[in-house]
């Protein structure tokens, strides 16, 4: 129930159309829909609210494969709610993995990051480069793909799909990553602000092409890299320095002016990756997306959704700010769990009352 849900299953719904889909989620941003006027779950055969901390009895028996995407999801949060992070991201997956691997479970596909190698230089990160997790959410990932490992065999395969920073439309859409934030502030103010100085690379993946890694994994064999596979996913075409980015959106979007923060800190988070491996294990998944149209789908979308937030970095787009918001509502308790609504207060006159229905 969050960004990279939705295309996800559309896609699953769409490979695999006898398959029976489940959907698992805590429903932090269920309510942060954009341009949508269907309910994405909808699509599953069923939609369960639990918390992947506490995944009830009986919800894998049966299940071929779990596509594991519940997590806090980005560095800001994990900055935030560090521990929780670990907890979610990293505990409670490795703790789901083993009851589906007990359960019979076939393939576990993991939602991997390539922020995991950190600050990464110009040559081109493969799987064996070293990793360098600079956050706690780069942390949780490697953590989680280092106790994933000795669960897999051939009857158990787990892949972790180490993708770039998501961009891309969705129906519950995010303007908390590059690219998004960028047309969204050419959209909103004719003005994208860079929060570096530009150089970082970044490795970037459309949402709906997760969503077909995610398809091809789902149903890979042991034969075909390994019963334990970690693998970067994405294409090498997809690398782009943060500035390139904001370049193309503003040749895209005419009459934009890109603000560059030269007396920023250094970015450290900034590595080019080799997606070869991907390339030969999942031929028939490549991304077909490019950067240009993204650009295109991103700016139409959210013209067609009355898009005009010049304040649209404290909104609740930011997955950051939603969460804080929910917070302060004491909706969520401090380890993010929800508050049960107070019992309603019991009327000092029962409403049932004949006397009070006699005008109906
Ligand atoms: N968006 C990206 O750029 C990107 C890149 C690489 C990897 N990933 C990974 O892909 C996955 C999905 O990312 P997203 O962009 O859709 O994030 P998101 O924040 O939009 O969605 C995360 C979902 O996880 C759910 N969730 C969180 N904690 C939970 C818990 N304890 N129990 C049950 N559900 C819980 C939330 O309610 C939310 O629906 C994450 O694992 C993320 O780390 C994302």
């Amino acid at each position: 129930m969050g960004y990279v849900g939705p295309g996800v299953v559309r896609h699953l719904r769409q490979a695999f159309p006898k398959a029976e889909l489940i959907g698992y989620d805590l429903g932090y941003f269920a309510h942060c829909l954009t341009g949508t006027t269907r309910l994405p779950e909808t699509r599953l055969d069923r939609q369960i609210f639990g918390d992947v901390r506490a995944v009830p009895s009986g919800l894998l028996a049966g299940v071929d494969a779990v596509v594991h995407l519940a997590a806090i999801s980005n560095d800001p949060m994990g900055t935030a709610y560090e521990d929780v992070t670990m907890e979610i991201n990293h505990r409670a997956g490795i703790a789901l993995a083993e009851r589906a691997k007990a359960n019979g479970v076939k393939n576990f596909v993991f939602a991997s990051s390539c922020s995991m190698y950190g600050l990464g230089g110009d040559d081109a990160k493969t799987e064996t480069s070293a990793l360098n997790p600079l956050t706690a959410y780069a942390r949780s990932k490697v953590a989680s793909e280092r106790d994933l490992a000795p669960l897999a065999d051939d009857h158990f395969r787990v892949t972790c799909l180490r993708f770039g920073t998501a961009c891309g439309w969705s129906d519950r859409l995010r303007l908390d990553l590059v690219l998004n934030d960028f047309v969204a502030g050419a959209v909103a103010t004719g003005e994208i602000s860079i929060l570096s100085d530009g150089t970082p690379w970044r490795p970037l993946i459309h949402v709906l092409d997760m969503a077909r890694a995610i398809g091809w994994a789902v149903m890979r064999p042991a034969s075909n890299g390994g019963a334990f596979l970690a693998v970067n996913a994405g294409s090498d075409s997809w690398n782009y320095r943060v500035r390139e980015l904001a370049e193309a959106v503003a040749e895209a979007l005419p009459g934009t002016t890109v603000r560059l923060n030269p007396n920023a800190a250094p970015d450290l988070r900034s590595y080019h990756v080799d997606f070869s491996l991907f390339r030969k294990l999942a031929p028939h998944a490549q991304p077909r997306h490019d950067l240009a149209g993204t650009i295109t789908e991103l700016h139409q979308q959210l013209l067609a959704m009355g898009f005009r937030d010049p304040e649209f970095r404290s909104s609740r787009l930011m997955r950051l700010r939603e969460l804080a918001a929910l917070r302060e509502q004491q909706a969520l308790t401090a380890d993010l769990t929800w508050v049960p609504a107070p019992p309603m207060p019991t009327p000092a006159v029962p409403f049932y009352r004949s006397e009070l229905m006699a005008n109906d």
